[in-house]
């Protein structure tokens, strides 16, 4: 089976009435990784937030789908069981469930009733990917997220990748506070991801991701529109030279570009 297709049709999102995304189209097919790049405040976590079902954020035009099914019509929960996957910018603590149960719980809610994953399996797959990532064995039992440093929670996004694999991920900013060694971790265990099976979009603010990550695309976001597509030169053109040419190859006014969040 060839992998999934999430197809974004001109996107407009509000939040608390206000229009974030203007028209964002996007198709992200398995295989393949795109990464957005953008200016602080231009919405880029919007549209993740969005393409997750955040109930923030209203779709007030446009389409998401993926292999034709409508995500905007689904749960956040159905999401994630139709293939989706979200690492946030900001993981959240979940005080009373450990990473092990939320691990196995997540997987099991993608299988059928007695398809699920045998304790056993479940435990060699966890521990080889843990030590893929260089994470302490101990952090299997402790509650999700809570206590994590910064750099401990962006590898527990990428373990939660590695574990459900979804057939489309997208991160947001994984590689924010991240040393160069914990960088390096955390893009051995994307590339890892690679398949015919799996897309994947990443979301970053500077290219450095990129030199560990070679992404298929790369767009450019701006004032809730991606206004530039490209390979992965555009990244380092962009952070040669910052985003004014393309501000003034589009004629966009210094002044609206963005809005700090
Ligand atoms: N939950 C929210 N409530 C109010 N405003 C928000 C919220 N999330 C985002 N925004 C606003 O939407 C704009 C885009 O933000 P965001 O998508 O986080 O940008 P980016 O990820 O590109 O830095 C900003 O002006 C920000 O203040
Ligand atoms: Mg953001």
């Amino acid at each position: 089976m060839a992998g999934s297709t999430l197809i974004i049709k001109d996107l407009h999102v509000e939040i608390d009435g206000k229009e974030i995304l203007k028209g964002v189209n996007l198709e992200i097919n398995g295989g393949e990784f795109h990464a957005i790049m953008g200016p602080n405040g231009t919405g880029k976590s919007t549209l993740s937030s969005a393409i997750m079902g955040h109930p923030k954020y209203e779709v007030t035009k446009g389409s998401i789908t993926l292999d034709g099914e409508d995500v905007l019509e689904m749960e956040v929960d159905e999401r994630g069981r139709a293939g989706l996957f979200l690492a946030m910018q900001y993981p959240s603590e979940i005080s009373g469930v450990t990473n092990a149960d939320f691990l196995r719980s997540s997987i099991n809610a993608r299988r059928e009733e007695g398809e699920e994953i045998s304790l056993m399996k479940f435990i060699r797959k966890m521990d080889a990917n843990m030590e893929e990532l260089d994470m302490d064995p101990d952090m299997a039992q402790r509650y999700l997220n809570e206590g994590f440093s910064g750099g401990e929670k962006k590898r527990n996004e990428i373990l939660q990748l590695m574990m459900i694999e979804p057939k489309i991920a997208i991160l947001d900013e994984i590689d924010s506070g991240l040393d160069i060694d914990a960088l390096k971790v955390v893009a051995k265990g994307i590339n890892k991801m690679r398949n015919e099976e799996f897309g994947c979009l990443m979301i970053t603010h500077y290219q450095r991701l990129l030199n560990y990550i070679t992404p298929d695309k790369v767009h450019v976001m701006m004032q809730g529109r991606v206004v530039k597509s490209g390979g992965p030169e555009l990244a380092q053109r962009l952070e040669a030279e910052g985003y004014d040419w393309i501000k003034q190859e589009l004629g966009i006014d210094d002044e609206t570009v963005g809005q700090e969040a």
